[in-house]
């Protein structure tokens, strides 16, 4: 019997200027180029062990929520056990799957996939709902599982995606098929990504930084963020805010090749106040805020008329990213701490994106 074990790890990411709105809903063109952080430790784990002398064909996928995290807790006070991938996440991730070992590999990648026997263990670094992309954590990590499980020599596979930025690239493609955000969890800390590709930004020139997020609403969200992609475009906002987004991106970029902290948190301000004004502004409003949110947001607008402003910024969703330099961190954690009394709060880094853990 020939069983391997393939374990990798991708990291989420927190985007400054967001991809919100389509261009092609097929293949996840983006309408607009966006520039994120890779995050480190909020991550998603895959291990995917194959039996190839199975033989059973493609019916014997089995995901199992159970892989323990393989992180220290990343927050004591949280109590959350294995955080799960949901069933509905589940089907959408054994869809995808089962396109890859053609697409990385043609038909002999095809043929071995459909003699084994596929059994993915996954686990997430973060509570389910916490205001993490968790599909760009989770697409990211399929995609290069089943790349790494399937190549002809796993091992070379993996020097080389510890060498070559182009393999990256190159997996990030088919991973933005999946879930557009996931193609910025495979380089880091900064990642630029426009039309079909994305690319680690080596010039930039930021201090060490903090990453917080204040876990102020956990329900599940009502809108998912694919939906959001569609209904942006019915804003009568929707026109300005492709010609706004073009000049910010530019003006972000030379920001953080400046390292000028000032104008990176003035720019996210301003980006994700003009993501949320789309959600509340299309034919069927909608709005992911919570009194919660719209409080924490005034508070946090206090602070960034200093001289070290906090970057804040919000997915789709409820919760707030705070990005402060490094030798803030102790200070904010206070801060957050007394101002958001008995809320959960994630604490994170930059990080360089996604990585092959172990193959057995
Ligand atoms: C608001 O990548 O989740 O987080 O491509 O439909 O899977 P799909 O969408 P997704 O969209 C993320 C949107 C965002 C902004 C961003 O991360 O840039």
């Amino acid at each position: 019997m020939s069983v391997s074990r393939v374990r990798v790890q991708a990291p989420s990411n927190i985007a400054l200027i967001k991809y919100m709105g389509k261009k092609d809903a097929s293949l996840n063109i983006p309408e607009n180029a966006s520039l994120s952080m890779t995050l480190k430790d909020l991550c998603t784990t895959v291990e995917l062990e194959i039996d190839s002398e199975d033989g059973l064909g493609k019916d014997s996928v089995r995901w199992l929520n159970e892989l323990p995290t393989q992180l220290p807790s990343l927050n004591p006070s949280l109590s959350f056990d294995v955080p799960m991938i949901g069933q509905a996440g589940i089907q959408r991730m054994c869809r995808y799957s089962e396109a890859l070992p053609q697409i990385f590999y043609g038909s002999q990648g095809q043929a071995r996939w459909a003699r084994s026997k596929k059994t993915f263990r996954t686990a997430n670094s973060f509570p389910p709902s916490s205001g993490i992309a968790s599909s760009a954590s989770s697409f990211a990590a399929m995609t290069l599982a089943v790349a790494c499980a399937y190549s002809e020599d796993p091992v070379a596979f993996a020097e080389e995606f510890n060498e070559s930025p182009q393999l990256r690239r190159a997996l990030a493609v088919v991973s933005r098929q999946g879930s557009g955000s996931s193609c910025r969890s495979f380089e880091g800390p900064w990642v630029y990504w426009e039309e079909q590709s994305a690319a680690f930004m080596d010039s930039v020139q930021m201090p060490e930084l903090s990453h917080f997020v204040v876990l102020v609403e956990a329900q599940p969200k009502k809108v998912s963020s694919s939906q959001a992609h569609h209904l942006v475009q019915t804003s009568p906002l929707w026109e300005k805010r492709l010609q706004n987004v073009h000049q910010r991106t530019l003006r972000m970029e030379e920001a953080l090749r400046q390292g000028d902290l000032p104008a990176v948190s003035h720019l996210a301000w301003g980006e994700a106040w003009e993501m949320h004004e789309l959600f509340h502004t299309c034919l069927e409003p909608f709005s992911y805020w919570t009194p919660g949110t719209i409080e924490g947001l005034h508070w946090l607008s206090s602070f960034l008329g200093e001289a070290l402003p906090p970057i804040v910024t919000l997915d789709a969703g409820p919760n707030l990213h705070v990005i402060v330099e490094r030798n803030q961190q102790d200070l904010w954690r206070e801060r957050l701490k007394n101002q958001f009394v008995g809320v959960p709060i994630l604490e994170d880094q930059p990080g360089s994106g996604a990585s092959i853990l172990s193959i057995e």
